[in-house]
């Protein structure tokens, strides 16, 4: 495949996202994306979806990049541990890597199969954000906000998002990230 020998050509040097997400992130986050139940969020699922639109995009950088503080739910289960930034750690094309394996692995494939590629220039333009733990936890608000509005059903947007509760995804359950 041309584009892939391309892009393996330009970025020889570094790791690739398996390797990254060993190294950043399973601590944390577990070696299949599974979290721990009300300190680490699980990361099988929420990515794919997110990755869908341009705000979960900036979002799921930006928590790369600049870590996220704030309390948020998700499968009703509050989290409420900081999460360090690697910006410091990894480059551009680091995070543009790590997400463009993250977005397809586990279950986030059922959503992040169809969004577009993270490229090094999209991240470089949330880098520049230069965004706090905090105002990362405000871009999250963002997100839940546009997700509830645009999902269809009954009752259209406006529900769901309690008490500044980020991922309250009310009734039907399905276990995805912010509204099923
Ligand atoms: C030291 C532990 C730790 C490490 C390492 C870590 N995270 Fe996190 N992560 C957290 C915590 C804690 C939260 C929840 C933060 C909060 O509640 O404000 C979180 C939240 C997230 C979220 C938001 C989840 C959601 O449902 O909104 C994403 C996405 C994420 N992390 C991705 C990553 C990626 C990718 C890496 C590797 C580069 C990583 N994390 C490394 C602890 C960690």
């Amino acid at each position: 495949m041309l584009a892939g020998f391309g892009l393996t050509m330009s970025t020889a040097w570094a790791a690739d996202g398996a390797t990254l997400y060993q190294q950043y992130c399973a601590v944390c986050h577990g070696e299949n994306g599974e979290g721990v139940p009300g300190k680490y969020p699980a990361l099988n699922g929420p990515v794919g979806r997110l990755a869908t639109v341009p705000e979960g995009r900036e979002f799921l950088i930006a928590t790369i990049l600049f870590g996220l503080e704030g309390e948020l739910m998700q499968r009703g289960i509050v989290y409420n541990e900081p999460m360090p930034g690697y910006g410091a750690a990894l480059s551009d094309e680091d995070v543009a890597t790590l997400l463009n394996w993250l977005k397809v692995q586990w279950n986030n494939a059922r959503f992040g199969a169809q969004a577009p590629e993270f490229t090094p220039e999209e991240v470089a333009k949330v880098r520049a954000l230069n965004l706090t733990p905090q105002g990362v936890y405000e871009l999250l608000m963002k997100v839940e906000a546009i997700m509830h509005q645009n999902r269809p059903g009954p009752g259209g947007g406006g529900m769901g998002r309690g008490a500044g509760h980020g991922h309250q995804g009310q009734g039907q359950g399905q276990g995805q990230h912010n509204c099923p």
